[in-house]
């Protein structure tokens, strides 16, 4: 062998070892990405195989269910190219027939071509499974989806992230991840009359099935007093100085946002707050004077014991009512259920657990419920409610009525 074969050798496999170790770093990216996109919650049932589909949604046209995306041949996407499985997350394009927007494709829409060729690498190396998919139960007109192609000319905005000038690298992060692998404005973000999006008002705080997903917009979350910590903590953990999350919030930081790394969360918590330094936060609301009268005496006989007699939480055991991002919702309808139905167990770290929120729906009558919520907002938050009687009634209607829908 002469030295000029060697060296060649030596440069084969060098670029070998290259491509392998690339290869394997653009799927543990994929990785990391599929986990900040919640794509497993969505792709897996309890007791299935992961990623293998199943799970149904419920939309006010009828029910869609999510669908094997392991490379499995026949029931999986073993039989896409790049180009397909770019356009299934882009907009709903997929072999088998436009997608349903249940499918988040409407904020997946601005993942960037290297992100989705990550993506794409990790879907290819994970274990195929042959579990087949469920056929929707889609009402008419919205079983054809051909209808999808005009839903989505009027609902899909083409976006693209390049950095917006003026601001930093973080922020720019931030926008980019929020609003696509965090797909917060699916939650977050009204809908309009065709279940699209309303851009206009962009994480201004929307309904989603029996839970009020709150404005999470800068201007909001710098007025009801978040820190760049809180923010953090609560991304992380579920929990914060703020208090707790419920419902598909708590799903989604348990599944996929307590996987952003520390550069990620930074950059989630710049861009929500606007703010590239650290923002402090505002002392945790607590107004003295106004603690008194006829919901006092209701927090004091019911809810003391648990969230401190002047509203302050107790380490490990209840949040603290002062300040409480529930309680501070100009929407009433999350506290009201907690208040009434409780909240389910929820797991936290063995450090750091909390009891379980029991419900009050016997012990209190409507005008108990209305002094608590008067005394409440008025001692803990910024925004005193006033409620009427009538007014209690009405969302105590409302939280019973989506209580059933979500029990049934
Ligand atoms: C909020 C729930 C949700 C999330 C999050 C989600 N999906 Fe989906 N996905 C769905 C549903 C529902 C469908 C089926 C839609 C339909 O049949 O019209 C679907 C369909 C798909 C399809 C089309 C499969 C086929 O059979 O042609 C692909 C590919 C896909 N998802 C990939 C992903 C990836 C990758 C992620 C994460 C980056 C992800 N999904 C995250 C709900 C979700
Ligand atoms: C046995 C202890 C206990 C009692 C009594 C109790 N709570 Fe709670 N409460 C909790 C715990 C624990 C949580 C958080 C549960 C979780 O998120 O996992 C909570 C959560 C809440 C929340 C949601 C805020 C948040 O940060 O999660 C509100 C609002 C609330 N409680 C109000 C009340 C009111 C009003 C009463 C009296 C009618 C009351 N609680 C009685 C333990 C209690
Ligand atoms: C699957 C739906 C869903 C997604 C996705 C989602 N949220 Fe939420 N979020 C909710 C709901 C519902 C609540 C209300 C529950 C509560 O306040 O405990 C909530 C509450 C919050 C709160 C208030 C918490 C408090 O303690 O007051 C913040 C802040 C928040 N979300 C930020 C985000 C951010 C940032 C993202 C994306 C990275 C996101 N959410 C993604 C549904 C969602």
């Amino acid at each position: 062998m002469n030295i000029k074969t060697l060296t060649c050798l030596i440069g084969v496999f060098g670029l070998t070892q290259h491509a392998v170790a690339d290869k394997s770093e653009q799927i543990e990216k994929g990785k990391y990405l599929a986990e900040m996109s919640d794509c497993y919650a969505c792709h897996t049932i309890e007791g299935g195989e992961p990623y293998g589909g199943g799970l149904p949604f419920v939309t006010p046209f009828g029910t869609v269910y999510s669908t094997n995306i392991t490379p499995d041949s026949e029931e999986g996407i073993g039989h896409y190219s790049y180009q397909d499985f770019y356009d299934a997350l882009h907009n709903g394009g997929a072999p088998g027939g436009h997608l349903y927007p249940a499918m988040p494709y409407t904020s997946f829409t601005g993942i960037n071509d290297d992100d989705t060729q990550a993506l794409f690498a990790y879907f290819q190396s994970i274990k195929p499974s042959s579990q087949p998919n469920k056929d929707n139960d889609m009402m008419f007109p919205a079983n054809l989806r051909f209808g999808l192609n005009a839903w989505n000319m009027l609902n899909l905005e083409e976006v693209n992230y390049s950095p917006v000038t003026g601001k930093s690298a973080e922020w720019n992060r931030g926008n980019y991840i929020v609003n696509t692998f965090g797909h917060c404005g699916e939650c977050h973000t009204p809908r309009n009359i065709m279940m699209g999006m309303d851009s206009e008002r962009h994480l201004q705080g929307a309904m989603i099935g029996s839970v009020f997903a709150p404005n999470i917009t800068p201007a909001y979350l710098n007025q009801q007093g978040w820190s760049t910590q809180d923010i953090k903590d609560m991304l992380l953990h579920g929990y914060s100085r703020k208090g707790t999350v419920v419902g598909e919030m708590y799903e989604a930081i348990f599944h996929s946002l307590s996987k952003f790394d520390d550069d990620d969360l930074n950059a989630a918590a710049v861009y929500l707050l606007d703010s590239d330094s650290n923002v402090e936060g505002k002392a945790l609301t607590f107004r003295p004077d106004n603690a008194q009268g006829e919901g006092r005496e209701v927090y004091q006989a019911f809810c003391a014991h648990c969230h401190g007699y002047e509203g302050q939480g107790k380490p490990n055991y209840a949040p603290s009512m002062q300040g409480n991002g529930t309680l501070s919702q100009e929407n009433h309808f999350n506290s009201v259920s907690a208040i009434l139905y409780g909240i389910k167990p929820q797991y936290y770290t063995p450090t750091n657990a909390f009891y379980t929120m029991p419900g009050y729906d016997k012990q209190l009558s409507n005008e108990d419920l209305m002094h608590l919520l008067n005394y409440l907002t008025a001692t803990y938050t910024e925004n005193s409610a006033q409620l009427s009687v009538e007014q209690t009634k009405e969302i105590r209607t409302s939280v019973t009525e989506s209580q059933k829908n979500a029990t049934h």
